[in-house]
């Protein structure tokens, strides 16, 4: 499906890749596109180093959707870094034995160390995890948008939160059979200790809630029908290999991508100095590597964008830049 008809059919749409290879731009120009379109649209930016209100030329108080003045049906967000995430507090820091009188009395046993390992383990994209989930529960509840794009951090990292509910359930398993082996016991010493009165622990229920949150996310995230991650790339060998393991682990966590966009081409115009021949030529070569790769290959449509002479910030540049992005 090309980008064109991404904008005007699916839900969501992410824009991932590398460090400063032009996501927000493709992001922002994509999103004023949409809206223009007449698809009521909301942008968000999880990447805690947020540019996207730069990008706009707009100011965008952390964690508070904004209108984008001059551009209807559109909204933007940066989320909030420093969020709270009480609802699931406690939950890297799970401790089985929260809230019982036993700790002290055990230790040495056993079954402590099984305990410890699970009191220190923080399982990989926990914090995404929280991040997005915010972020789905907001969309939902809040509002009607027809349309949500993001912005996303410049790692791989961004979706691995989406393995979670099998590393959850995992941990669900360990933390009922701790409990039963526990509760045994309580019951033989309670004969000898006077215990004081125990607090709710809800740490299962938390983790069953997350577990039951993300595998919902994750069918949304999945379906082609809803959404799709566009990558972004340089025309530079390096990027090449990176972009090879975002695709990869997209992939893996089957999440849709039918586009890889290239920006930042130099075009071929009389006036280009020695310099920008040798650049143009290096691109050139590594262009029709990516073709090679990831359009035979992959099968993704490749979308050519040159660069421009100035800095792509604000409504003029981002829909000029959107004449190259969507076609
Ligand atoms: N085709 C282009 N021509 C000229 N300048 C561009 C082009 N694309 C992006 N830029 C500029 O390059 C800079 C980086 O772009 P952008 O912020 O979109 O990258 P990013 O991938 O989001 O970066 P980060 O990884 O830091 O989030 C910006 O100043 C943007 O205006
Ligand atoms: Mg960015």
């Amino acid at each position: 499906m090309s980008l064109r008809e991404m904008l005007l059919s699916l839900n969501m749409i992410m824009f991932g890749g590398k460090g400063g290879v032009g996501k927000t731009t493709c992001a922002s120009s994509a999103a004023i596109w949409a809206a223009e379109h007449g698809r009521n649209t909301l942008i968000i930016s999880t990447d805690p180093a947020h540019s996207l209100g730069d990008s706009l030329g707009i100011e965008l108080p952390a964690g508070e959707a904004t209108p984008v003045p001059g551009v209807k049906n559109l909204t933007a967000l940066e989320i909030d870094p420093k969020a709270d995430f009480s609802e699931y507090k406690g939950l890297t820091t799970i401790n089985p034995l929260e809230g019982s009188d036993m700790p002290d009395l055990m230790g040495g046993m056993p079954l402590m160390e099984d305990i410890q390992e699970m009191a220190t383990m923080s399982p990989p994209g926990i914090d995404e995890a929280f991040a997005l989930l915010k972020v789905l529960e907001f969309i939902e509840t809040e509002h009607d948008y027809d349309l949500v794009i993001f912005d996303t951090a410049p790692t791989g990292h961004t979706l691995r939160f989406l393995s979670l509910p099998e590393t959850l359930s995992g941990w669900i398993g360990k933390l009922l059979k701790m409990r039963l082996k526990l509760g045994s016991l309580m019951g033989l010493m309670k004969s000898l200790f006077t215990s004081t009165e125990r607090k709710k622990d809800n740490s299962l229920e938390v983790l069953e809630r997350l577990k039951e949150s993300i595998v919902k996310a994750r069918d949304d995230l999945t379906d082609p029908t809803k959404n799709s991650f566009v990558v972004v790339m340089i025309p530079e060998e390096m990027a090449i290999s990176e972009t090879g393991r975002l695709l990869n682990e997209l992939y893996k966590y089957n999440i849709p991508v039918s586009n890889v966009v290239v920006n930042n081409l130099y075009q071929d115009v009389d006036d280009l100095c020695d310099f920008c021949i040798s650049r143009r030529k290096m691109q050139h070569r590594n262009l029709e590597k990516i073709k090679e790769t990831f359009e035979q290959g992959f099968k993704k449509n490749i979308i050519e964008v040159p660069l421009f002479r100035e800095e792509v910030r604000e409504y003029e540049k981002l829909k000029e830049f959107g004449n190259y992005l969507i076609t």
